[in-house]
């Protein structure tokens, strides 16, 4: 049944709470169901991120609050408009200034997570693939169409609407905000990994994986899968870029289409869930986690593994000057997604009653060139989300180290490398009682 907006009413209970992030039901009982709102504020609403420095936005978790607003305010308006052009007929026509400006904000809600945290280098807003749209006060339903389909892919997660009732037949998937299809085709060459931490990752899965069911979330490329996939039991990866998946070598790895905040796997199906910087990228980490903690069997292990890069101190100055200037090029916006959620995830983990250990699978001392210690500014996503190109940040970053007399690209520099591995484990409490809250 659908109601007046192409909402599914079903879908939709009063005043379009929604807000549930479990559409698999599959083995799934009512006391571990949850909605979204509730994971967020059992992790306390709040969000630890270091203060925004005037180089790094740091992207803000979503609240609880805001989480609302979008399911009450944000999301009824794109759904109307979507129900009224997505039968029109006529791409080329324009559609209201008033329906432009509701459009692009909505986008920009979700993008920015509500905003809010009154920071002066927030996000600028579009995504780069929508900001055309951006540039006329009347869009056409052509435009509107793709906005709508942007604003879904992104939101749905959130809060189980589906604003888009028919998307239009031909048009490609939508791909989730971050990792598109310009970004994938840079990924890997800008992204290269050391022979040396392949070894380590081979070494990590014989140590780690053996026989075991595993599986990876948003492998991305597949540069961890292809290391850990054929010493694990068996290999499954869950990637919401299909850009990425194509952009990566198949090596018949198993890797599905799909979100890991919705995963398409049964309860308890898996031993060991493994991670390397990913899940700070998906809409809301936490949600992220109470799949992991689903889909893992009893004594199951969740592995995040991290990479910790320290350059010499030079090289550190070197990159903060040139994320600053970065930040200038690309209009005061160099956002940061990862730090601070990390620890939001750590906590909320632990709440759950999951054991952590930290092991140090590997450190060592490593000497690269200039260009592959500033490779983690010049690569492929941080300057893409922010507008600036390829080109111009590597220019700004051969400028400064020059001024900085430190040579050129090709220039030598020690500095350290280090693996680490966080290990939780997800263990049986002998009653409700006794499982740790938060
Ligand atoms: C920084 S890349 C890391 C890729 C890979 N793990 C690696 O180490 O090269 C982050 C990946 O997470 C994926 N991702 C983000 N949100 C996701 C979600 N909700 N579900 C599945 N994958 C997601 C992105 O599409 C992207 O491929």
């Amino acid at each position: 049944m659908r109601s007046h907006h192409g909402v599914r009413a079903d879908d939709v209970p009063s005043e379009v709470m929604a807000v549930i992030p479990y559409r698999s039901e599959a083995g799934f009982g009512g006391a571990t169901r949850a909605a979204a709102i509730d994971v967020v504020r059992e992790a306390g609403d709040s969000a630890a991120l270091p203060p925004c420095d005037g180089r790094f936005h740091y992207v803000p978790p979503w609240r609880a609050a805001t989480l609302e607003t979008l399911a009450k305010e944000v999301v009824p308006p794109v759904a109307d408009l979507a129900a009224r052009y997505s039968t029109s007929g006529r791409p080329d026509e324009l559609i209201t200034a008033g329906e432009t400006a509701t459009l692009l904000s909505a986008c920009e809600y979700v993008r920015l997570r509500g905003g809010g945290d009154d920071c002066t280098l927030a996000f600028g807003g579009l995504p780069s693939e929508l900001a055309e749209h951006a540039r006329h006060d009347r869009m056409t339903v052509r435009a509107a169409l793709a906005c709508v389909g942007w604003f879904n892919a992104n939101q749905r997660f959130l809060t189980g609407v589906d604003v888009d009732p028919r998307p239009t037949a031909g048009t490609p998937p939508v791909d989730g905000a971050l990792y598109g299809p310009e970004l994938a085709r840079r990924y890997d060459p800008a992204r290269q990994v050391t022979e040396r931490f392949n070894d380590v990752l081979r070494g990590f899965a014989k140590d780690f994986l053996g026989s075991r069911r595993v599986l990876e979330l948003g492998p991305g490329t597949g540069r961890v899968a292809r290391n850990i996939a054929p010493l694990a039991g068996s290999y499954v990866g869950i990637e919401a870029s299909l850009a990425m998946i194509e952009a990566g070598r198949r090596d018949g790895l198993d890797v599905r289409h799909g979100d890991m905040m919705a995963m398409p796997f049964d309860t308890g199906s898996v031993d060991v869930v493994v991670e390397h910087e990913s899940i700070d990228f998906c809409a809301e980490p936490l949600l992220a986690a109470t799949e992991v903690e689903r889909v893992l069997a009893l004594g199951g292990q969740f592995h995040r593994v991290e990479l910790e890069t320290t350059p010499a101190v030079e090289i550190g100055r070197l990159q903060e000057e040139i994320a600053a200037r970065l930040a200038e090029v690309s209009g005061g916006v160099f956002p940061y997604w990862t730090k601070g959620q990390r620890q939001r995830l750590h906590r909320w983990l632990l709440g759950r009653g999951f054991v952590h250990r930290r092991i140090e699978l590997a450190r060592w001392d490593e000497t690269r060139t200039l260009r592959n210690w500033l490779q983690g500014l010049v690569n492929a996503s941080y300057p893409s989300f922010s507008g600036v190109d390829e080109q111009t940040a590597l220019s700004v970053c051969v400028e400064l180290a020059r001024a900085a007399s430190m040579g050129d690209l090709g220039t030598r520099w020690p500095g350290q490398v280090g693996v680490v591995l966080h290990q939780y484990e997800c263990v049986d409490w002998c009653c409700s009682g006794h499982r740790p809250r938060p």
